[in-house]
């Protein structure tokens, strides 16, 4: 709930500004007070007085002609979070680089609480190099960013670009302010490692590191210190320590000297189980003949943090293909507190998708199954179950 949040809602100019209007009304229903901010080329989108008979309060509109002597400062400094639904491209990479020639972009300038930002735009925008790396900077200064979803766009086109739905945008504004895990220290790994079977080729999995990218975020917006040992491209996050890996062997050494100092670790990462005993010096050629590549074992993570006397609360992935048996079995023997399965196999979940379908066992066997939902937010359930856990225990 919003109850008695003061919450600044700026809207910037795409289509998708029509759905500003249930978004305020989303927000005033959560007890906010609202107050809305908007873009010149919004309001061609979107009528300021739709907005004024739904929050009660006429819509900044620009720098002039406002009661106010500085409108941005004023209302910036009355919010408690701000949060830009939608986002055009244009308005994110004003936001990247703090280019303030609207009232909107100066308000989020002047504002000191959470940001929350919603883009929507054709894909082919959100896919281009420079808007990822505004996105990137925004993740990197704090923002939160939620969506875009998959789905139809303006003009007919279909791809991600789709702003979120109202409710999932309210979600993510009571969690901007939730700072629940202040005071915690955690520990993620994410990604899939990488065994060298000689300096070309390697063993590898299809983990993109999504799912322990979104638990360390969550954590950190929530207030947590969070170190991100990872084995995927690592992305700059507010308040994440990124420690970059490769192997299993890098991983368990990055882990095991770094477990001891956390409240709470949550291993996301799919490590490999085996690696080349010695990989070769130089590239396998293909004329000397399919190579014999003998494996052993790699270190197990997860165990060696299990086994320690003053172990912290810990949290197993298992990702498992078809049933999830395994995860049931995993949960009961692995000495965890927690463990979150994933069928692979179902569509939407596990490697490399936005999307999660997750059950989470306790140690006695007993399953929860979530619906499928996104990744953000399968992360942000998971910390209000390992919170409630945590507490009670
Ligand atoms: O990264 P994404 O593309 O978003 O995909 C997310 C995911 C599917 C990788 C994630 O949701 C997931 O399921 N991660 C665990 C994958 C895995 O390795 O599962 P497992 O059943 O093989 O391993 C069980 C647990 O032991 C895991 O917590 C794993 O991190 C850990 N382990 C495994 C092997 C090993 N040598 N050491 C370990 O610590």
């Amino acid at each position: 709930m919003l109850t008695g949040r003061r919450i600044v809602l700026g809207i910037s100019g795409g289509v998708a500004a029509y759905k500003a209007a249930y978004l305020a009304r989303r927000l005033v229903e959560a007890g906010a007070s609202v107050r809305c901010v908007m873009t010149d080329a919004a309001t061609e989108f979107l009528g300021a007085q739709t907005l004024a008979a739904i929050t009660g309060e006429y819509p900044v509109l620009g720098f002039f002609d406002e009661p106010e002597v500085s409108p941005h400062t004023a209302l910036g400094q009355w919010s408690d979070a701000m949060v830009i639904a939608p986002a055009t491209a244009g308005t994110l990479a004003k936001l990247a680089t703090g280019l303030s020639d609207n009232a909107m972009i100066a308000t989020a300038l002047a504002a000191e609480g959470p940001l929350v930002v919603a883009p929507a735009m054709h894909t082919e925008m959100w896919d281009k190099p420079s808007t990822q790396r505004n996105i990137a900077t925004l993740l990197a200064d704090g923002v939160t960013i939620v969506g875009p979803a998959e789905g139809a766009l303006a003009g007919g086109d279909v791809g991600p670009g789709r702003l979120v739905e109202p409710e999932e945008i309210v979600a993510a504004v009571e969690a901007s302010l939730n700072r629940d895990l202040e005071g915690w220290h955690v520990l993620v790994t994410a990604g899939g490692t990488r065994e060298p079977i000689d300096p070309v080729r390697y063993l590898g999995n299809r983990s993109s590191g999504k799912m322990g990218n979104a638990i360390a975020l969550a954590a950190a917006q929530r207030g947590a210190s969070v170190v991100l040992v990872t084995a995927a491209p690592a992305l700059r996050m507010a308040g994440v320590e990124v420690v970059a890996v490769e192997t299993a062997q890098d991983m368990a050494d990055a882990v095991w000297a770094r477990v001891d100092d956390v409240d709470v670790a949550v291993m996301a990462a799919a490590v490999a189980d085996f690696r080349p005993v010695t990989p070769a010096d130089e590239k396998l050629r293909r004329a000397a003949g399919p190579p014999q590549i003998h494996l052993e074992p790699t270190p197990d993570i997860l165990a060696g943090v299990a086994g320690r006397e003053h172990r912290p609360f810990l949290v197993g992935f298992a990702a498992e293909a078809g049933s999830l048996d395994g995860a049931h079995h995993k949960a009961t023997t692995k000495g965890v507190d927690l463990l979150v399965g994933n069928d692979v196999a179902k569509p939407g979940s596990g490697f490399a998708t936005d999307t999660n379908q997750v059950t989470v066992y306790t140690p006695d066997g007993a399953a929860d199954t979530w619906p499928l939902l996104s990744k953000t937010e399968v992360a942000e359930r998971l910390w209000d179950r390992i919170r409630a856990t945590y507490e009670s225990g």
